[in-house]
């Protein structure tokens, strides 16, 4: 693309401001800011369009597996799960490309230090959670770590500096996901550099694609033979990978994926449930549960709508391999996106101050026809960590690891 063409493109999405400081560029931030504009996806920046998935559609409860029907089959699931693991038809994948405005840690979240009196970063901890199934299969599970342009160096290298935290490096795969462009209220692609178009990860949702982009992760999965996904957020400090009663239970169930949820500390929170929309399973946000919705009861008296997602899901890939390919809604997000302003200083702000355009992981399980909605306890498996204080915590989350006997 050269400068011409360039321009044309740009005045017709109303953004001919990113190549405002064109003129004074030297040869190669010339070359580089073209390439850029040629190779972003500017399709995704409608603020007013969010595709968000419709909130039309009729919503039922979608029973969940309840802790005491687990504990009762525990066994015979946790057999069918290791069957799985020890075949290498199961494989984790950790979404490690977000960028955790919301703590305001300038590193990577992993590499957070949640111990307090031992060194213990957010990875380490993942690990040794990890490494409990890897001693119990007697086999090492396949890990695929996503990173994103903006913290994949400094990923791979602390794993690097830190031997794997033990963990055998020949099975662990990182691949990169993609990236989106980030608008002000206007609707107006923020600028990081005279030369550079501020971009951020596109969102969790994009995690399969990028997997399968990526030649090594896709070589990878097939190499091993990789039946099953497991997929989970980075900062849930309590997180169990790889669970094989999660595993030998999905499978049993004949579902195509599983979500872990845990009960809802109380009908408001903000926590997204299980349901059924339209016959699909689907996650309610609780800002579009009505009070009619948050007052049913299901047989047991208990809410209907009462399981929360925490972000640790199973997939069967051939399933996935069916969807890939398909139009993924888009959620316009509201946050605090580094800037280059009107006098070429690069501004990191305090307050949100636009839109990013991200995909969602739960708008996966909603194109799947089932799944199964498998209980775990929220005091040994939920300890997200989000936030500096309050909660969803740094602090909340330290408590948790403590009374789960977790040496911090
Ligand atoms: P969050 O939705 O909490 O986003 O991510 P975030 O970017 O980490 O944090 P905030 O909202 O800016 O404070 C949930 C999980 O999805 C991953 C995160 O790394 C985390 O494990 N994620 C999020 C990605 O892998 N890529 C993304 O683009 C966004």
């Amino acid at each position: 693309m050269n400068k011409n063409q360039a321009e044309e493109f740009l005045k017709e999405i109303h953004q001919q401001h990113i190549l405002q400081y064109f003129d004074e560029l030297g040869d190669d931030s010339k070359e580089a800011l073209l390439s850029q504009i040629e190779n972003t996806d500017f399709s995704v920046i409608d603020i007013k369009k969010d595709n968000s998935p419709s909130k039309a559609g009729t919503i039922e409860p979608l029973g969940a597996m309840k802790l005491e029907e687990i504990n009762q089959n525990k066994e015979k699931y946790r057999e069918i799960g290791l069957n799985a693991i020890r075949q290498s038809k199961v494989g984790a994948v950790l979404l490690a490309g977000g960028q955790g405005t919301r703590l305001g840690f300038d590193k990577p979240k992993g590499m957070f230090n949640i111990g307090v009196n031992v060194e213990l970063p957010i990875f380490k901890r993942l690990i040794l959670n990890l490494m409990e199934v890897v001693d119990e299969a007697g086999c090492y599970v396949p890990l695929f770590i996503m990173t994103s342009e903006k913290n994949h160096d400094d990923t791979v290298s602390f794993f690097k500096e830190n031997d794997f935290f033990g963990y055998d490096k020949e099975y662990v795969r990182f691949f990169v996901q993609d990236m989106s462009p980030s608008v002000d209220y206007n609707g107006k692609v923020y600028m990081e550099a005279k030369d550079r178009i501020s971009l951020s990860p596109n969102g969790n949702g994009g995690w399969y694609s990028s997997l399968m982009n990526n030649e090594e992760t896709s070589d990878a999965l097939k190499k091993f033979g990789i039946e099953w996904l497991n997929v989970f957020a980075v900062d849930n400090v309590l997180q169990r990978m790889a669970d094989p009663v999660f595993v030998g239970a999905t499978i049993d169930s004949g579902c195509v994926s599983g979500a872990k949820v845990v009960k809802k500390a109380n009908p408001d929170e903000k926590v997204g449930a299980m349901c059924k929309k339209d016959g699909h399973p689907y996650i309610i946000e609780y800002y579009e549960m009505s009070d009619e919705l948050k007052a049913q009861k299901d047989e047991s008296g208990e809410p209907a709508y009462n399981y929360g997602v925490i972000l640790n899901y199973l997939f069967r890939t051939d399933e996935l391999q069916k969807i890939v390919d398909l139009e993924f809604p888009v959620h316009v997000v509201e946050k605090k996106i580094p800037y280059m302003n009107e006098s070429g200083e690069y501004i990191k702000p305090e307050e949100p101050n636009g839109y990013k355009f991200e995909g969602l992981i739960l708008d996966m399980i909603m194109m799947l026809k089932d799944c199964l909605v498998f209980e775990v306890e929220r005091e040994r498996e939920f300890a997200p960590v989000k936030n500096k204080e309050g909660v969803d915590s740094v602090v909340s989350a330290r408590e948790l690891l403590r009374k789960n006997g977790v040496e911090i």
